[in-house]
């Protein structure tokens, strides 16, 4: 697991000079919060810096658990069957374990398991799918507040291969680490209106901030990778982010929830490339509302959550339109139908799973990969 350890031994971050930093230290400038892993964190200018000691390893920021749609299988003729089946939650919002209220995201766990970004609970819930169908409150257990073991609007969990909880805790406008098997979170960042996040195969976090100044930041660096031009609908800027992708050449695709449109910023790159939407709002299928969750696949299609047409829409790649898959007829708590969808992911055989987040639950849709054999050579 080497090759996921990164280290942050740097100094005062004021003007990004190293002062010289050792381990360990007993700096009153540092945070303290996380000492007992050996890790400080530091603010400057509202950007938290991270620091490691070489003593601990275990602690540094690993890779996500699987690279994601590596090997779905999904081809450009496959079909997903429109009638989904409720895997988590009902139509019914509730408080009690298997119940959810308004599940804003969710990730795949290692050990077939969903962890659910329960957001009017307040809670992450760990939702196993191993056929026990049984579930744990993993986080927020204590119900909404500020404290660090509690959680307010949590809109974003995701996880690395430690199964170290990276949290969007929104209402609170913080971002939780949050270790396996402790029942706390360390805020990491602060006065930070989080939406989206990733951990990419080299073990940065990015992270969304949905401010007025609406950007992507890498974390710990602080380096700014896309948006950071004030909240706009310029190719530099952008307006309400909300769920990101990365793909193999580091490329961040964005949920541009505001500007009704999927971007692609190219990394390095000092603007956006529009590839879903932007032809203002409405429900023609060159046009998205409000869209939020966004998904590829091996071949780069790109899916989309389109929150406020109650509809998962598929984008070929360089297509100027796309094709509705899921939702046809319209909102509603039918099976094939959706009603303001937040989050959607494939599973490693290429079922995709939807946050079905105003029906209070996560609907799967079964892949049909029948029509993808044939096209393959
Ligand atoms: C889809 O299948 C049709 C008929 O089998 C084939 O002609 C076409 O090339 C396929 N398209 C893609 C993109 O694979
Ligand atoms: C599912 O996984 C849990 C935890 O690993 C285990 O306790 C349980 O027995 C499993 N259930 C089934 C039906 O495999
Ligand atoms: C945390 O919550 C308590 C109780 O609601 C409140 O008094 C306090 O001001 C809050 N602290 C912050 C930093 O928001
Ligand atoms: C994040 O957004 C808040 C406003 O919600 C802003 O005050 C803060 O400076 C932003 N932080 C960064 C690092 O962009």
């Amino acid at each position: 697991m080497l090759r996921s350890i990164m280290y942050f031994i740097i100094g005062c971050c004021i003007l990004n000079r190293i002062c010289g930093f050792t381990c360990p230290v007993g700096n009153n400038g540092l945070h303290s919060n996380i000492n007992d892993h050996h890790s400080f964190w530091q603010c400057s200018n509202g950007i938290a810096y991270l620091f490691h000691c070489p003593n601990m390893l275990s602690y540094a920021i690993a890779p996500p658990p699987t690279v994601e749609n590596n090997d779905d299988g999904i081809c450009s003729n496959a079909t997903w069957n429109p009638i989904g089946i409720t895997k988590a939650g009902s139509n019914k919002r509730g408080t009690g374990l298997n119940e959810l209220d308004f599940p804003s995201s969710f990730v795949f766990g290692a050990d077939s398991s969903m962890y659910i970004a329960d957001t009017f609970n307040h809670r992450i819930v760990k939702w196993l799918l191993n056929g026990s169908n049984s579930q744990s409150i993993i986080a927020g257990a204590k119900g909404i507040g500020n404290q660090t073991d509690q959680l307010r609007y949590v809109h974003r969990v995701i996880l690395d291969e430690e199964n170290t909880m990276y949290i969007c805790d929104s209402g609170n406008s913080r971002v939780l680490r949050w270790f396996k098997n402790e029942n706390y979170g360390h805020p990491i960042l602060e006065n930070f209106r989080c939406w989206g996040m990733l951990l990419d195969n080299d073990g940065s976090l990015y992270v969304v901030n949905s401010s007025d100044n609406s950007l992507v930041l890498k974390w710990p660096e602080g380096k700014i990778v896309a948006g950071g031009n004030g909240r706009g609908n310029a190719f530099n800027q952008l307006r309400y982010p909300d769920n990101i992708l990365i793909d193999r050449e580091n490329s961040i695709y964005i949920a541009d929830v505001d500007n009704h449109r999927i971007v692609k910023w190219v990394a390095g790159a000092k603007e956006g490339v529009v590839i879903a939407g932007g032809n203002g709002v409405g429900k023609c299928l060159h046009q998205l509302q409000q869209p939020m969750g966004v998904a590829l696949d091996s071949m780069e299609n790109l899916y989309v959550a389109d929150h406020g047409n109650h509809r998962i829409v598929r984008w070929l790649k360089g297509s100027k339109s796309g094709d509705v898959l899921i939702g046809k007829s319209g909102p509603g708590d039918a099976p094939d139908q959706l009603r303001m969808p937040t989050d959607l992911k494939f599973d490693r055989n290429g079922h995709l799973w939807v946050s079905d987040y105003s029906n209070h639950r996560i609907q799967m849709f079964t892949i049909d990969k029948s029509a993808c054999s044939s096209t393959t050579y």
